[in-house]
């Protein structure tokens, strides 16, 4: 595996691999791999002749009292994670180089970033369609793999990939769970055991609502309500958000397949997001 933290020696590398006719995957990430990014190494790697991972901890994805100090940044564990899973290189660029130090142009997205996390969040969308088109932009890859843990930022990927008429296919992978069902993330590290036992009620509140509509509630506040009553014992829990939306991440009134429901909760300080696509088989 590569190690590589210049956009310039990354970009001869690509155009080498272009020329020779590689099909070009790009896994982008904030690092602290887990088996989540790991499952989207192995979907590139299936996918793809080169597979291209970032590890970039994007500063202007982080409001002024988030955690962009505190993330963890593990990165000789990282590019063993990466190593074993396929990767062939790893881009872990410094904030100059990427961000530098007068930038003035960012990418936008109007609509889908106005509910959940953009909502409870201003200018993290922004920040993640800035970055994601700069990772675009430097390794062109033919593909690039999401996870769908973060599903209104793939939605809103797949979006802006269409709009601005990138050439890459973007694909969506599956959400990769703890054995009690907490969907694995980064952030679970914040957790105390304590915490860590409450924040495996999000899917078990996340699964109780999915087995009501699938019984036939199609009511999205009786469901959603029953997502929050679950929840309400859990004194470390304090819910962000719960919404069922559609594909543009406008609230619905009526829950249908395809709908998504998807919240945000914080279990102490740190802030867990998972969601279900409603239709789809609950695979926890
Ligand atoms: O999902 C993430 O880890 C980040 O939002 C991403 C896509 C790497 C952009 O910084």
């Amino acid at each position: 595996m590569q190690y590589i933290k210049q956009i310039d020696i990354l970009r001869k590398q690509i155009k080498e691999y272009k020329k020779q006719g590689k099909i070009i995957g790009l896994v982008p990430t904030m690092g602290a791999l887990h088996e989540g990014h790991a499952s989207l190494f192995d979907a590139a790697r299936k996918e793809c002749d080169i597979v291209v991972a970032s590890v970039f901890v994007n500063p202007i994805q982080f409001g002024p009292n988030e955690d962009f100090d505190k993330y963890p940044r593990p990165i000789e564990d990282d590019k063993k994670v990466a190593e074993t899973h396929g990767v062939d290189i790893l881009f872990n660029p410094e904030v100059e180089e990427i961000i530098g130090d007068n930038l003035l142009a960012f990418v936008d997205i109007n609509k889908l970033s106005d509910n959940l996390c953009g909502a409870k969040r201003p200018g993290h969308f922004r920040g993640v369609c800035t970055i994601v088109s700069k990772l675009f932009n430097i390794v062109t890859p033919d593909k690039g793999f999401f996870g769908k843990k973060d599903i209104q930022q793939l939605m809103i990927i797949k979006k802006f990939v269409a709009d601005l008429n990138f050439d890459i296919e973007i694909i969506g992978c599956p959400i990769i769970r703890e054995s009690d069902g907490l969907a694995k993330s980064s952030r679970n590290k914040y957790l105390s055991d304590s915490e860590r036992q409450d924040a495996a009620v999000i899917n078990i509140a996340l699964k109780h609502t999915v087995e009501m509509y699938n019984k036939g509630e199609k009511n999205a506040a009786k469901l959603t309500d029953a997502f929050l009553s679950t929840m309400f014992n859990i004194a470390s829990a304090k819910i962000d958000y719960v919404h069922i939306v559609d594909e543009n991440m406008q609230n619905v009134q009526t829950a249908t397949d395809g709908n998504i429901l998807a919240a945000a909760v914080y279990i102490g300080n740190t802030r867990l997001i998972d969601n279900h696509i409603l239709g789809e088989q609950i695979c926890w």
